[in-house]
């Protein structure tokens, strides 16, 4: 067993001191591209002003033979880019793979300093963050890195969902994990071949009507992610660190993208992945506190002074517990204006 004591210290001599509370910082978007593609690498730089993290993916999407030239893209944007308080990502190959050891070293050894937070794929049990913290240190040690680099995790495995709770708290780089549903689903062999949302044939059907078996019987989709959301929640907020919707694959299908973000939302996500830049605006809509729900919970507050005993609002019981739950809203918005000054003006601030 490690000793508590030791898991503040820096895992090799001359690597960064690690961080004891991940600081909130929006990432209500984190928009992939393909660092090998250079009109899409053109972009980048118009794009790091519209969205909270641009993220230059080597993984999966990315074609084997253009896998070094995504890895060396992704360094020449890192050095070329300015990206203000935008936060640059990586998600690299998976620890099976021939790439990822090239991945970390280059990147570090090059661009570590302009580095927020590398996303491991497929993490199966804490053992693989292990591997990743250890090594990190080294590779930060001998690039001089100053700020240690976070580590986010994909769930997307059966073994991973298992395992969530230890993930979350396997190091104290763990900054977050996103929900993978299409290799989730592949892992756990689930019948559906869509990337993320609901599907026709997962739903709850009403019984026959006794004295009409001609009446038609109602039937709603029901979420086939809300376990594993949930429970990534819970593990996540218990360790301190933030849960994030993946991918949601039909572009086109920009109503059920927004349910299925908003969803994520109301159950404590804090942002999600952007495939296209038409669903930059949708995660921005989504992870933003509505401002009349942010005014209602200022007034929650204002109204109920210390925080204790209850009391009626339009007919609202209010007590201990809702002001939490408006601290939780207000704080978010609070943070998200800092960085937004349209939404500091909405929530009037
Ligand atoms: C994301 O990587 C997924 O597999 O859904
Ligand atoms: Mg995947």
């Amino acid at each position: 067993m490690r000793s508590a004591k030791d898991f503040f210290k820096p895992k090799a001599i001359g690597a960064p001191m690690p961080l004891r509370e991940i600081p909130f910082r929006p990432a209500r978007m984190i928009q992939f591209f393909d660092p090998s593609n250079p009109k899409m690498a053109a972009k980048i730089p118009d794009i790091a002003k519209k969205v909270d993290v641009v993220l230059g993916n080597l993984e999966d999407a990315i074609q084997v033979d253009n896998k070094i030239a995504a890895r060396e893209g992704l360094v020449k944007i890192g050095r070329a880019v300015e990206f203000g308080d935008t936060q640059l990502w990586t998600r690299v190959n998976s620890l099976d793979s021939p790439w990822i050891l090239d991945d970390l070293t280059q990147l570090v050894l090059e661009i570590g300093d302009k580095l927020d937070v590398i996303m491991i794929p497929k993490v199966e049990g804490p053992w693989d963050i292990h591997y990743v913290d250890q090594l990190l240190a080294q590779l930060e040690a001998k690039a001089g890195l100053e700020k240690p680099l976070l580590l986010h995790a994909i769930l997307e495995t059966h073994q991973g969902v298992i395992n969530v709770e230890e993930i979350c708290g396997a190091s104290p780089r763990m900054q977050g994990i996103s929900f993978g549903p299409a290799d989730l689903a592949a892992s756990r062999r689930m019948k559906t071949t869509r990337v993320g949302g609901g599907h026709p044939g997962y739903l709850v059907r009403t019984d026959p009507d006794p004295s009409d078996e001609n009446a038609p019987r109602i039937t709603a989709q029901q979420d086939p992610w809300h376990y594993t959301m949930a429970r990534m929640v819970d593990a996540c907020t218990a360790h301190g660190i933030f849960p994030y919707y993946g991918p949601f694959g039909d572009i086109k299908d920009v109503v059920a993208c927004e349910d299925q973000f908003r969803a994520s939302f109301l159950l404590g996500c804090v942002g999600a992945w952007s495939l296209h830049p038409a669903q930059i605006d949708i995660a921005k809509r989504v992870f933003s506190p509505d401002p009349e729900e942010v005014k209602w919970a200022k007034r929650v507050i204002d109204e109920m002074g210390d925080g204790s005993g209850v009391t009626m609002l339009d007919g609202k019981m209010q007590d201990d517990a809702t002001v939490k739950q408006c601290r939780v809203m207000v704080d978010l918005a609070m943070a998200l204006s800092e960085k937004d000054p349209e939404l500091k003006d909405a929530y009037g601030f």
